[in-house]
């Protein structure tokens, strides 16, 4: 029987899995303060959207490196109940703002933003429609930074394609993304690959015990038991096929 992809299961079960841990996809505080590094000149009027935003792991450090507000959306509400809790907890409940909304329905103004920041979570409407839907949202001059699922080499061996084929029909290479990013009316600033910490020691890891846990909880339930095996497979794959794919960090200033 064919493996089913990560889309396929409860959307439910997937959130309730994922709220618990402190990120939903691989990054890490370095990765964020490092794009952002290639942007600045921020002020207290600066206006910030961070979108699949998670329970805002990414959030709290842009929160905690940059001036102005940050509107942080994501589909699944109670990602966004424990954003909201983090922001208080961190004296940011003034300048962070989380919101339950769709990536492609975005509850915002024209032209209102100087920042759109998405670690790991554009794939979920496309890389090109989402650089060229959320473009109306961006200042003239404003900044787009976002991670997304990408190739490393032209070829790769036909197990680590399928699967990612599969979660990511549009995935490309590196060259072939900043071409998307120039097309779609951005200047491409900087792309760079996330190091594999930033899967393993703040992805992979963290979520063994959620794993454990999860079946104990769930113990018998043949989707839980499949979703866990789906997750396991995924980090077995990185370790075997890590040199052809990653998450790249792509950074463009719009025209
Ligand atoms: C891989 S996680 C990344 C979360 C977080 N940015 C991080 O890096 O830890 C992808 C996120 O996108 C959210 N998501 C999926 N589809 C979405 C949509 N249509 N609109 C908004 N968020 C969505 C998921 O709920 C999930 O929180």
């Amino acid at each position: 029987m064919e493996e089913p992809a990560i889309h396929q299961f409860d959307f439910a079960l997937i959130n309730e899995y994922f709220t618990e841990l402190q990120r939903q996809g691989p990054g890490s505080p370095e990765a964020t303060m490092k794009a952002l590094s290639f942007i600045g000149n921020f002020s207290s009027e600066s206006k910030i959207a961070d979108l699949g935003c998670g329970t805002g792991g990414q959030t709290m450090i842009l929160a905690q490196n940059t001036k102005g507000t940050i509107t942080a959306l994501d589909l699944f509400p109670g990602s966004i109940e424990k954003l909201n809790a983090t922001a208080g907890k961190l004296g940011l409940q003034n300048r962070v703002k989380g919101i339950a909304g769709s990536m492609d329905n975005l509850p915002f103004q024209n032209n209102e933003f100087d920042l759109i920041w998405s670690e790991g979570a554009i794939a979920n409407i496309g890389f090109e429609k989402g650089l060229n839907y959320w473009k109306g949202f961006l200042k003239k001059g404003g900044y787009i930074a976002v991670t997304y699922e990408s190739w490393f080499t032209d070829d790769r061996p036909a197990e680590i394609e399928k699967w990612w084929v599969d979660a990511v029909p549009e995935i490309g290479t590196i060259g072939h993304n900043i071409s998307i990013m120039q097309k779609t009316g951005y200047v491409p600033v900087a792309a760079f690959t996330l190091p594999e910490n930033c899967w393993i020691d703040n992805y992979f890891i963290p979520q063994q015990p959620r794993q454990e846990e999860f079946l104990k909880k769930y113990s018998g339930n043949k989707t839980v038991e499949n979703f866990i095996a789906f997750l396991r497979q995924e980090s077995e794959l990185y370790s075997k096929y890590k040199q052809y794919y990653g998450y790249v960090f792509y950074i463009g200033k719009k025209m």
